[in-house]
């Protein structure tokens, strides 16, 4: 390779893939996607009543998001299709393929709904346009479904590739979702590398409104604080879903007489005893803390082992 080829070449690579990182960070301000988000997410939340469907669709009992493993499915389902559309005498598999990645593509659409409805609208936007690649590379794989069906096998594979283009395409913008806006992440884990073992001094108990949440610091940690009487519940203050302030939150109690606090933010519901978690959106359980008051009436904490 000559000096100005490999120069070009040093030079186009990267440039083309920051465009496109250019151009998927500027989905997150495209407001002009608000319209359309708007109304859908005011009707989501309206079919989507708290409780728990909505809590298994975001993937509460399991810990975490239901929907990124279920994508999973549709995905290998398909590329599998792909791959066995170029070997010879594989038709009949493929279809098969096709049609279980279409069934499969169910429960991820509506997992992946129901995390949309709770997340900033910064992410809604991109989140969008994802839904907006996979679902044409739904319609597609339906029309190829259609075709192969009919007998009409070279449609099917190109409306198959097609498919594919657009869930490669869909799929990038799930990726920037998840691991550039940290959608789905747990957002309070990184406490428990955070705070030193052993006892830390918090503060007076005499300072701390009875039955009412508030903030108090431990060192650059911010921290839930409740007092219920004599007793002092601590949680970690950033929620695990996307990080809303919860000492902001309302407290309440659910059926078994337990003490929570609500997330100001998306609602997510956390037993303030042990941080675990009630309601999602969240499914991370939030970090607790250890309380110990000394005669003094100094509240000390510690990370909950
Ligand atoms: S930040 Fe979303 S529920 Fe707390």
């Amino acid at each position: 390779m000559n000096r100005r080829a490999s120069n070009i070449f040093r030079r186009s690579g990267p440039q083309r893939s920051q465009r496109l990182v250019d151009a998927t960070e500027g989905l997150e301000q495209a407001r002009a996607l608000d319209r359309a988000i708007r109304p859908i997410s005011a009707a989501v939340r309206r079919t989507l009543r708290p409780g728990p469907v909505k809590d298994v669709l975001h993937g509460v009992p399991f810990g975490h998001p239901a929907h990124p493993p279920l994508t999973d499915v549709p995905m290998g389902c398909w590329i599998s299709a792909a791959v066995l559309d170029l070997v010879p005498g594989t038709r009949r598999a493929a279809q098969v393929l096709v049609g279980a990645g279409l069934a499969a593509a169910v429960p991820a659409v509506l997992t992946g709904i129901a995390d949309w409805s709770a997340l900033h609208r910064e992410q809604q936007r991109v989140g969008l346009v994802h839904a907006a690649g996979t679902a044409t590379a739904s319609m597609l794989y339906s029309a190829s479904l259609l075709a192969r069906h009919r007998g009409r096998d070279g449609a099917g594979r190109t409306l198959g590739f097609a498919g594919l283009t657009a869930l490669m395409a869909g799929g990038y913008l799930g990726g920037h979702l998840a691991f550039r806006q940290a959608a789905g992440a747990n957002h309070a884990d990184q406490l428990a590398h955070l705070v030193p073992l052993g006892w830390h001094d918090l503060c007076q108990i005499e300072d701390l409104p009875d039955g009412w949440p508030v903030a108090r610091s431990l060192g650059y940690i911010s921290l839930f604080v409740l007092r219920t009487g004599e007793d002092v519940h601590v949680l970690a203050d950033r929620c695990s879903h996307l990080a809303g302030p919860l000492h902001q939150g309302r407290v309440l109690t659910d059926d078994d007489a337990e003490t929570c606090v609500v997330c100001p933010w998306h609602g997510s519901t956390f037993r303030v005893r042990d941080g675990s978690v009630i309601h999602g959106p969240a499914t991370a359980r939030q970090p607790a803390f250890e309380t110990h008051v000394t005669n003094e009436g100094l509240i000390q904490v510690r990370p909950r082992g």
